[in-house]
């Protein structure tokens, strides 16, 4: 099983949207689940709004159960586990941090949220897992802000950077308020392309091969 953290200690930078949209990708491919394991509970609201279709999304209240979920997920036959962090909160970021094969940092390519990235990229580093920051949403067509942006994470902050974004779409908004996904909401939408390309990537760090049909995930954690 392989194992993703999505982390950054900025409230909304857009964590739980990329967990959400990562993990329905993933399930439509293999045995995934995502874990909540921030007190907000907003990927689990977003489960019961969609019916508890796939991606199974379990809870995980305390650090220290962490590693024992995972294992229960592993042995139930998950393939792909998506850890979805809450923000400000530095032992549950370590500790996901330190279990996952690769982190996620989502930020928003403006001034202040590149400010904020310090914490998350020190943390990020201390764990020694790699880790990629994916670009959320900035404007959909601004070549110059991403090269800006770009230089300032890998020059000042010494972060990688995936080479998929997600621009600002109104597709993410209104699909996960209804429990549903941006490709789900407009399978031949802009979102939906930049999702699978991401997914993609995101296949291909962890050294995972895609696969045209999924299974649901193991019941029972
Ligand atoms: N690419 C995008 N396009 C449009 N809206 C987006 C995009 N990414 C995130 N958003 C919106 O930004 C807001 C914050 O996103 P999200 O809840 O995923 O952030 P978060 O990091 O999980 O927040 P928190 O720190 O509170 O857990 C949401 O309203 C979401 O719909
Ligand atoms: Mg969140």
């Amino acid at each position: 099983m392989r194992t993703i953290a999505i982390i950054s200690q900025k409230g909304g930078a857009g964590k739980t949207t990329l967990a959400v949209h990562l993990a329905a990708a993933a399930a439509g491919d293999r045995v995934a689940l995502l874990i909540d394991t921030d007190p907000q509970a907003t990927a689990s609201r977003w489960s019961e709004w969609r019916g508890g279709k796939d991606p199974e999304v379990i809870d995980c209240g305390a650090p220290s159960l962490l590693a024992t979920k995972l294992s229960r997920a592993r042995e139930l036959g998950a393939e792909l586990a998506i850890i979805d962090t809450p923000p400000h909160a530095d032992a549950m970021a370590r500790q996901a941090a330190k279990l996952a094969d690769l982190i996620l940092v989502p930020c928003r390519p403006k001034a202040f949220d590149l400010a904020a990235i310090e914490a998350t990229a020190e943390l990020v580093k201390t764990s020694q897992t790699p880790a990629f920051v994916v670009l959320m949403a900035g404007p959909p067509n601004a070549p110059l802000i991403y090269r800006e942006v770009a230089e300032i994470i890998r020059g000042t902050f010494g972060l990688a950077i995936a080479p998929a974004v997600l621009p600002e779409r109104a597709a993410f908004h209104h699909s996960t308020a209804k429990g549903e996904t941006a490709g789900q909401l407009d399978p031949q939408g802009k979102a939906a392309k930049e999702i699978a390309a991401l997914w993609r990537w995101t296949c291909e760090q962890l050294d995972m091969p895609t696969r045209a049909h999924g299974r649901t995930p193991a019941a029972g954690l």
